[in-house]
């Protein structure tokens, strides 16, 4: 098999990678190891930035988004038992969209099968190999059989337990890393969602977050210990825990109770590969840099490198040369260091850390305050958290 960009991974980086390459009239292959159905139903992260929304309304992807998904323009943040609003339309005149991952994805499927551009499910990458060369290829497995796809370029979109990153030579790449000392327990409910905005509560007991995916469909998370055992969370007992981190003042809390439909722990990790790129082969997504999820930024990084990547091969396509190819690792990663630098700063602002001293409580109180009642310390994490604009290329 041939074609010009072989890409492995059908989550939102190789999908939108796909889509944006096909809009331009670049030829690819899309392999996913996964079923369609599994691929479709996994829940994930659930917040667009106004870049990522941009950018899917005008590549001809903002019909079911539009219709469906929630526009957000404030948060809310907890601490001491009172909530303050974070105005970020007011700040920053941008918004955030509610819209769970995985609509996205069935919505880049539904784009790329309508348009008749190969999609492989059930097709393991094994290896991705002569990525010195000007042909690098993937092998993979499909049906049980082995077969070759012979590239020019290869997109590495495989997610953070995919094949491609360890392609590249170990001596070659810089790997930096974070693991948190705690983790998130999340639900999925049939309930209203706590509040028309998402809350984000610092409490002694632990961070939590309300969220929601619909108007009558709640998403909830609660810090928790990594290795946390699910058989130990009753229905009962995570209401409990979710009604005692986000109560106000005078005790009463904001959630609303349903059915539990799903639930699950999440690590949390910060993650950064340097540079996203051996030869012919580039990587995107979590392939690249996991966040910890409460800045938001895991699907919104996704999509702002497949940005930058698809930009650079049209250059190369169109006979313009390696030059943004040469630089996509670099431009890409401003970015990144930024919303990861977010994502930590957002992580240690409202989490617990057992055996933080006092005086570390205090300075994460001082700081939430300070965030709450100063129009600058609001204006830093409103512009961080509706999306910083993309990196120009050197
Ligand atoms: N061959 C083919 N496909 C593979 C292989 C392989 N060897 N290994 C992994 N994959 C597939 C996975 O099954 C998955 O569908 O690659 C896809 C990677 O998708 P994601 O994990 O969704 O990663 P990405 O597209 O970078 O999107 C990042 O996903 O995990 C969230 O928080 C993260 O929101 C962020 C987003
Ligand atoms: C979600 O809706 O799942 C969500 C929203 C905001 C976050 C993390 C997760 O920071």
């Amino acid at each position: 098999m041939r074609t010009q960009v072989g890409i492995v991974g059908a989550g939102p980086a190789g999908l939108l990678l796909g889509h944006l390459l096909h809009r331009a009239g670049i030829e690819t292959v899309v392999l996913e190891v996964r079923p369609r159905a599994h691929v479709e139903a996994r829940i994930r992260a659930g917040l667009l930035e106004q870049g990522t929304v941009d950018v899917l309304t005008a590549t001809g992807l903002g019909d079911r988004l539009h219709r469906e998904g929630l526009v957000h323009e404030g948060i809310e943040l907890r601490f001491d038992g009172e909530g303050h609003r974070i105005d970020l339309a007011g700040l920053t005149g941008k918004r955030v969209t509610i819209y769970g991952q995985q609509e996205v994805v069935k919505d880049l499927i539904a784009a790329r099968l309508a348009a008749g551009a190969p999609l492989l499910f059930e097709a393991e990458g094994l290896a991705a190999q002569d990525l010195d060369t000007e042909r690098p290829r993937l092998t993979f497995r499909q049906d049980g059989r082995e077969q070759v796809l012979d590239c020019d370029i290869l997109a590495g979109c495989d997610g953070f337990h995919g094949i491609c990153r360890d392609a590249i030579p170990a001596g070659l790449l810089r790997t930096y890393e974070r693991i948190y000392p705690f983790a998130w327990l999340g639900i999925l409910a049939a309930a209203p969602p706590a509040s028309h905005e998402l809350i984000y509560a610092r409490h002694e007991r632990g961070f939590a977050l309300a969220t929601m995916r619909s108007n009558s469909l709640a998403r909830h998370y609660l810090q928790c210990r990594p290795e946390e055992d699910l058989a130990a969370w009753s229905d009962d007992r995570i209401w409990a825990e979710l009604h005692a981190r986000m109560a106000g003042r005078d005790g009463a809390s904001p959630i609303k109770e349903g059915p539990i439909l799903q639930r699950g722990v999440t690590a949390m990790r910060s993650f950064v590969v340097e540079p996203m790129r051996q030869g012919r082969l580039f990587l995107a997504g979590d392939a690249a840099h996991i966040v910890p999820p409460t800045g938001a930024k895991g699907m919104n990084l996704a999509v702002a490198d497949v940005v930058v990547l698809a930009r650079a091969i049209e250059a190369w396509h169109r006979g313009r040369g390696m030059a943004l190819l040469d630089a996509y690792s670099s431009t890409a990663l401003r970015r990144i260091w930024k919303a990861q630098r977010f994502s930590w700063w957002m992580t240690s602002l409202l989490h617990r850390f057992d055996g933080g001293d006092p005086f570390e409580h205090k300075v994460q109180l001082a700081e939430l305050d300070y965030i709450c009642r100063s129009a600058a310390g609001a204006l830093t994490l409103a512009e961080n958290y509706v999306g910083l604009p993309l990196e120009a290329a050197p």
